[in-house]
């Protein structure tokens, strides 16, 4: 028997490269449920797959982040050159940096708003911070998404990720790290 994921009224996802909220929830003629979703902010609606549970997600919703915040800081964890960085600062307690990660990507993909934070006051503060540290941290996520998402989900992920990485290292080290690789 397939497994399928339920979505609460009001719950928030990430689709097609666009935050949408859960408004009706119906059963297709097989009897697996399906939900139709409003574009946040807009009047279109649409109806969405039924998600299957085990397969990788073509949609991306709450548990998904916390998946995916779960996944990406276990790899940076064992990362010989990002691992160090976060081990001198959170010494192994990584609970409360994982919590401030899933509010931070809700923020950005569904955005509910309750990260209350500054990434460039947090990296600025971080001396050793360098360009090739983006770009492994991009790898990484990159390498998360694509083992958790259907490659169109995982792909729009990455890109947003990386222009926030962009414009993160412009304002930490004064240029996207790209150009400063090259240089
Ligand atoms: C270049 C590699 C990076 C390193 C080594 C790094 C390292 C860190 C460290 C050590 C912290 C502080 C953890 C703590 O004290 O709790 C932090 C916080 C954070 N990082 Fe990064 N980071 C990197 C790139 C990025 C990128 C590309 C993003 C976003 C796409 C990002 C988003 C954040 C956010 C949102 C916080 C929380 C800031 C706050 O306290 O509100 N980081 N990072």
């Amino acid at each position: 028997m397939a497994q399928f994921r339920e979505y609460e009224i009001g719950a928030r996802v990430f689709f097609d490269g666009t935050p949408y909220e859960v408004v009706e929830r119906a059963n297709t003629r097989w009897g697996s449920p399906t939900y139709r979703v409003r574009e946040l902010g807009g009047e279109v609606k649409r109806w969405l797959p039924p998600p299957l549970l085990e397969k990788k997600s073509k949609i991306l919703d709450k548990s998904g982040v916390r998946a995916f915040v779960e996944r990406f800081y276990a790899k940076v964890a064992e990362d010989g050159l990002l691992g160090p960085v976060f081990e001198r600062r959170i010494h192994g307690e990584w609970g409360p940096h994982l919590d401030t990660m899933v509010l931070f990507w809700s923020a950005v993909l569904l955005r509910e708003m309750n990260y209350r934070g500054s990434p460039p006051a947090a990296h600025r503060a971080i001396e050793e911070l360098e360009p090739k540290m983006f770009k492994r941290w991009l790898e990484l996520f990159h390498e998360t998404m694509h083992e958790l998402f259907e490659a169109p989900l995982a792909d729009s992920l990455y890109e947003r990720a990386a222009r926030i990485a962009h414009m993160l290292s412009a304002n930490v080290l004064g240029q996207p790290f790209t150009e400063l690789l090259e240089a």
